[in-house]
């Protein structure tokens, strides 16, 4: 009776914490990352490579926690600042992840991949064969509300370069963390993005910038 009790009041609290912070029971509350291990520094870069052959295999969730957290992660939570730089710190990008589960958005502040459907998008996700059955696809998209673009709007090429180079710091923190943890990846300008851009129900605001395949790579 008491051990019920307690396990309804756990339940409630958690139910509660999760209904504050905006999280469903389809989200992904990642484990917290783990901010020590890995390889140092110089022999991740040494090791650095584009990879396009995976398993089948899925990443852990404690990988999709250190991955996300070193690709675009709160590295200082009190001022919002993350673990790579932006011009004058709009943080306009995005980092979307496409599982075999759905699509899903990577909260920085709950740490949590929110979900948005539940759909298997992957094959939409890029031109490559290996796209459609690698275990992760990100996607970089750029919300360009963050620059005062409405809906309808005209956005210009040259008002994506911000974007295309806040990506580029995003993506390298994603090479490192596979070189550093064993993982394969391939960033991609090749993704399709008329057609991937309302299968993730995109705003006509927000731009898709580059596709990031990852997974264990195959021996
Ligand atoms: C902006 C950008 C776009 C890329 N697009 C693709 C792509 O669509 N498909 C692909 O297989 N590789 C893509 N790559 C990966 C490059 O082909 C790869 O980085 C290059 O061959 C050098 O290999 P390395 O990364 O192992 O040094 C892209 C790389 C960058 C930086």
């Amino acid at each position: 009776m008491k051990r019920s009790l307690l396990s309804s009041s756990v339940a409630f609290v958690l139910l509660a914490f999760g209904f504050l912070q905006n999280i469903s029971s389809q989200d992904i509350v990642l484990p917290a990352p783990d901010k020590t291990g890995g390889k140092p520094l110089m022999l991740a870069l040494n090791e650095r490579q584009t990879i396009r052959t995976f398993t089948a295999d899925n990443l852990t969730n404690q990988q999709l926690s250190d991955l996300l957290w070193a690709a675009w992660g709160y590295n200082r939570p009190a001022e919002k600042k993350r673990t790579a730089p932006s011009s004058r710190n709009v943080q306009e990008i995005d980092v979307y992840a496409v599982l075999q589960t759905g699509l899903y958005l990577y909260v920085a502040e709950t740490h949590t991949l929110k979900q948005i459907h539940n759909r298997d998008i992957r094959a939409l996700c890029g031109t490559q064969d290996f796209v459609g059955t690698a275990p992760l696809n990100l996607i970089y998209v750029a919300d360009m509300a963050k620059f005062g673009k409405k809906e309808g709007d005209e956005i210009k090429d040259s008002e994506l370069l911000s974007p295309y180079v806040n990506t580029g710091f995003i993506a390298q923190n994603v090479y490192l963390y596979c070189a550093s943890a064993n993982l394969g990846c391939v960033v991609r300008g090749m993704v399709p993005k008329d057609k991937l851009a309302p299968e993730m129900g995109l705003r006509s605001n927000q731009r898709i910038i580059l596709g990031h395949t990852i997974g264990v790579p195959v021996k």
